[in-house]
């Protein structure tokens, strides 16, 4: 057993065993690594190209029109296996769009989509058994319990996880005779995180997934989704928690207008990496700041003018935020509203919605 990028225990590669370890902490993680092996090679969308055979996802020049407004607009995306990709973007950005497009839920009006190697406007029950899903809309009331739902979930796959093993990997032990509607926002959604991966997915879709988890619960969800990654699940993800962005996804895609404005790692998103950073600190009791290229050599000169400590002395660059921020705004009219918000719940159903 290895101890992965976390501290999280995972087993490496080629292990064959199924299993769960105490987190001390009233939670479990996963250990087994899945034969799905992240790929190391970058994968380059690019308008024009062939769809990558080798990308966990592939997608070129998606178009999904709702009347004659089109909510994706030439979409072109690579998410390599093992990779955890999150989508970000404004209220009706079309980032649910998407999802559903390559969860099989939706019809496209153009372009070209591999999700696993299958078109999902093809995809067959095979196909579907490797996916999990979890939906922004959620599961909705029951009438089951925790455990019945699981239970009844657990049964269209092959090899699912134990629903008992799930429960505790979610935080719902003491819920599993709870039905469904009695649980509360945060619980609910929690069952819903369970329903996606009680499947063992190859490929896990989680839109929106903590929209309701207190701080706590949202650290656990980060702990289990970093151990399914050490797995090998790759994983879709769309968040407005930009905190949460960075602190699980390997690259983030903007999408704003239908369209992807950039794709980078969280920490180079939107020229971060490089930016100026801002220094302050106080002098004669008046608090100061100034932006420097060359941060260090600036610390250097300003330590140089006090005895000891630089009082109250920070050094800052943007934030994933501050960028996502700067980006969104740069965008056009027309980029977001919140009309698509919650309108999920009522027009879902099993099959294909166009
Ligand atoms: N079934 C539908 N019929 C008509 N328009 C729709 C439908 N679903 C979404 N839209 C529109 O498509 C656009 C994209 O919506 P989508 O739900 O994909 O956005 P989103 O990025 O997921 O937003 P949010 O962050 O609010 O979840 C929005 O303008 C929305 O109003
Ligand atoms: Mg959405």
């Amino acid at each position: 057993m290895v101890v992965g990028r976390w501290g999280i225990p995972s087993v490496a590669a080629g292990g064959g065993v199924d299993a769960l370890l105490p987190t001390g902490r009233g939670h479990c993680v996963l250990v087994q690594k899945d034969s799905l092996l992240p790929t190391t090679r970058t994968l380059a969308a690019g308008p024009g190209s062939e769809p990558d055979p080798d990308a966990a996802i592939s997608v070129r020049g998606l178009v999904k029109r709702y009347g004659d407004r089109a909510a994706v607009d030439g979409l072109d995306l690579d998410i390599r296996r093992g990779e955890i990709f999150a989508l970000l973007g404004p209220n009706g950005a079309g980032k649910t769009t998407t999802v559903e497009v390559l969860e099989g839920y939706r019809k496209r009006d153009g372009g070209d989509v591999r999700v696993l190697g299958v078109d999902p406007a093809r995809g067959g029950r095979r196909w579907r058994a490797q996916l999990g899903i979890v939906l922004q809309s959620g599961a909705g009331d029951s009438q089951l319990s925790v455990r019945e739902l699981l239970k009844a979930r657990a049964s269209y796959y092959a090899e699912p996880r134990d629903p008992d093993e799930v429960m505790e990997l979610v935080g719902l032990t003491a819920e599993a005779g709870a039905r469904g509607r009695t649980l509360s926002g945060g619980q609910r959604r929690r069952l819903d995180v369970a329903l996606g991966i009680v499947g063992r997915p190859r490929l896990l879709f989680l839109d929106e997934p903590t929209t309701g988890f207190d701080p706590e619960a949202r650290r656990q969800f980060w702990a289990l989704i970093r151990s399914l990654r050490d797995l090998g699940t790759t994983m879709l993800l769309t968040t407005h928690y930009l905190d949460e962005a960075e602190a699980l996804a390997d690259r983030v895609g903007v999408l704003a207008r239908g369209q992807l404005a950039e794709v980078a790692v969280p920490a180079a998103l939107g020229g971060r990496g490089t930016a100026p950073a801002v220094v302050s600190w106080t002098e004669d009791g008046v608090r100061r700041s100034a932006e420097t290229a060359t941060p260090t050599a600036f610390v250097r000169e300003l330590a140089a003018r006090f005895p000891g400590e630089v009082p109250d002395l920070t050094v800052a660059r943007p934030t994933l935020e501050d960028v996502y921020l700067k980006m969104i705004g740069q965008v056009p009219e027309g980029g977001g509203t919140a009309a698509a918000v919650g309108r999920r719940g009522a027009e879902r159903s099993q099959g294909v919605s166009s």
